[in-house]
C-alpha cells in the first residue's frame, strides 16, 4: 500500500519514549523524564512579546518560501557575531526547524548509489534522513574517550568513490561530545581533494558548550563551498515547538531547496520568523542564563552518576546529554530472571521499576549506551539518578 521510501524509515525513537512518558503520568504514575531532548525553559519573554506584535500587525501571511529577508538579514549578522561566518542573506533558507533544513539538503543531494557518511554514535534522524533518500549510510566509529571524535582509519577506509556526504554533529546527540580543532582540521584535510563531498555541520547545540569555546566548521575552511552550516533556534532560545531553523551554504543548493520547500511547506510559519528575529537579534543575556544552568546541571548529573558501581561515563564537553555506557549490566538477569540482552531492554527496565524515562543507545547506533538529557530540574536529575542506581543494585551480577 505505501510506497518503499515509507518502508525504509523508523518512528523517532526519542519522540517514543516521550509519548511513553506522558502514557504512565496519564496512568497517575510517577514519572521522571531524563529523555527529553528539548530545554525545560520557558521561551524567554521578549521573543514571546515578539510573536504577539507579529501577530497583532498583520504578519500572519505566506512569506517567501525561504524565509523573509529581514530574517536572513539577522541570520547573517548572527552568523557573523557568534560565529565569525559571512554568509549574504542570499546563501540562507530558513525552515521549519533544523530538522526540516537537514532533510531538505539531503532530498536536494543524494539519491541512489550514493553513500553517506555518519559517525556513530548518531543522532537517530540521520540515518533515516538518507535512507529516505534511496542513498547508503555508511556509519564510521568514534573515540568514546576523547568526545566522540572519528576514527580516522575507520574514516578514510570509508570514503570511496560513492561518498556524496559526511554529516556532522559537534556538540553531538546523542554524547553530547565537542570536537577538538585538530580533529575538525584532520577531517577537512582528507576531504581536501573531494569537492563533490558534500560536509554537513549540524551546529544545532552551538551555544551549548562548557568546557572549550564552540567553533564553526566553516570558520576552518571558509574557500570551501561544499560545507553546509545548519543552526537553530530550537535548543538555543528554548524554542523548540516554534520550529525555525536555518542552513547557511552554497547559493545554488540554497535556490535548489528554496525551490523544493515552496512546493512543501509552502514557507516557515510567518509568526515565528518574527520571534526568530527577535531571538537572534535581541538580548542574547537569556541565553548565557540558560547555558549556565545547563552548565551546572551537567556537573551534578555526572557527579550523581558516578556513585553508581559499574557504570562509565565520559565528561561531555556540549548540549544537554550524557550517554553513560552501562555494558557491564548487559547479559545479566533481573530478580524476576528477564535476561537484559540489550540496552533497550535496561532502558525499559529502568522505566517499569522507577519511572525514569531515558533513551536506549540501540536507536543512536551504540547499543552498550543510555542517554539521560539533563534539561529538568536538579531534583528530577538527584532523583532519577538515585533511582536508577538502586534498581541496578537489585541485578544478579
Ligand atoms: C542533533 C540534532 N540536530 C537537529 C535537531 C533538530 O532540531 P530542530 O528541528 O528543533 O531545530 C535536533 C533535535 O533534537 C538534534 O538533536
Amino acid at each position: 500500500m505505501f510506497t518503499d521510501r515509507i518502508s525504509r524509515i523508523k518512528p523517532s525513537a526519542t519522540l517514543e519514549m516521550t509519548s511513553k512518558a506522558a502514557e504512565l503520568k496519564r496512568a497517575n504514575k510517577p514519572v521522571y523524564n531524563m529523555s527529553v531532548g528539548e530545554p525545560d525553559f520557558s521561551t524567554p519573554k521578549h521573543i514571546q512579546n515578539a510573536a504577539i506584535w507579529a501577530i497583532n500587525n498583520g504578519h500572519t501571511k505566506y512569506t517567501p518560501g525561504g524565509g523573509t529577508l529581514e530574517l536572513k538579514e539577522a541570520i547573517s549578522t548572527k552568523l557573523s557575531r557568534d560565529n565569525n561566518l559571512i554568509f549574504d542573506p542570499k546563501q540562507i533558507v530558513v525552515s521549519c526547524g533544523g530538522k526540516h533544513s537537514l532533510y531538505n539538503a539531503c532530498q536536494a543531494l543524494f539519491q541512489k548509489n550514493d553513500e553517506v557518511i555518519i559517525f556513530k554514535p548518531y543522532w537517530v534522524s540521520f540515518p533515516d534522513f538518507v535512507t529516505v533518500t534511496g542513498a547508503t549510510p555508511v556509519f564510521v566509529n568514534t573515540n568514546s574517550s576523547k568526545q566522540n571524535e572519528p576514527d580516522f582509519d575507520d574514516l578514510i577506509k570509508k570514503i570511496n568513490q560513492n561518498t556524496k556526504g559526511i554529516i556532522i554533529n559537534s556538540p553531538s546527540n546523542p554524547t553530547g561530545g565537542v570536537w577538538s580543532d585538530d580533529a575538525i582540521m584532520q577531517l577537512l584535510d582528507i576531504v581536501k581533494k573531494r569537492p563533490d563531498i558534500w560536509i554537513f555541520s549540524d551546529e544545532c547545540y552551538e551555544q551549548l558548550t562548557y568546557d572549550i569555546p564552540f567553533k564553526s566548521i566553516a570558520t576552518f575552511a571558509p574557500q570551501l563551498n561544499n560545507i553546509i552550516t545548519f543552526q537553530s533556534c530550537s535548543k538555543t532560545y528554548a524554542m523548540t515547538g516554534w520550529r525555525i531553523g536555518y542552513l547557511a551554504g552554497d547559493i545554488n543548493l540554497v535556490k535548489a531547496i528554496s525551490k523544493l520547500q515552496g512546493q512543501s511547506t509552502s514557507c516557515p510559519n510567518s509568526i515565528a520568523q518574527f520571534a526568530a528575529m527577535e531571538a537572534l537579534s535581541g538580548d542574547q543575556k537569556c541565553v548565557q542564563e540558560m547555558k549556565q544552568i545547563f552548565h551546572e546541571r551537567r556537573d551534578l548529573i555526572l557527579k550523581e552518576l558516578k556513585k553508581i558501581p559499574n557504570v562509565l561515563c565520559e565528561v561531555p564537553n556540549g548540549a544537554f546529554y550524557v550517554f553513560p555506557n552501562f555494558k557491564n549490566y548487559l547479559n545479566k538477569k533481573t530478580p524476576s530472571g528477564k535476561l537484559l540482552k540489550t540496552s533497550s531492554d535496561l532502558s525499559l527496565y529502568i522505566l517499569d521499576q522507577t519511572g525514569v524515562v531515558t533513551v536506549a543507545g540501540d536507536s543512536f547506533g551504540a547499543p552498550e549506551h543510555i542517554r539521560l538529557s539533563y534539561a529538568t530540574s536538579n531534583e528530577t536529575i538527584l532523583k532519577a539518578v538515585s533511582l536508577i542506581g538502586n534498581t541496578l543494585k537489585k541485578i544478579d551480577f
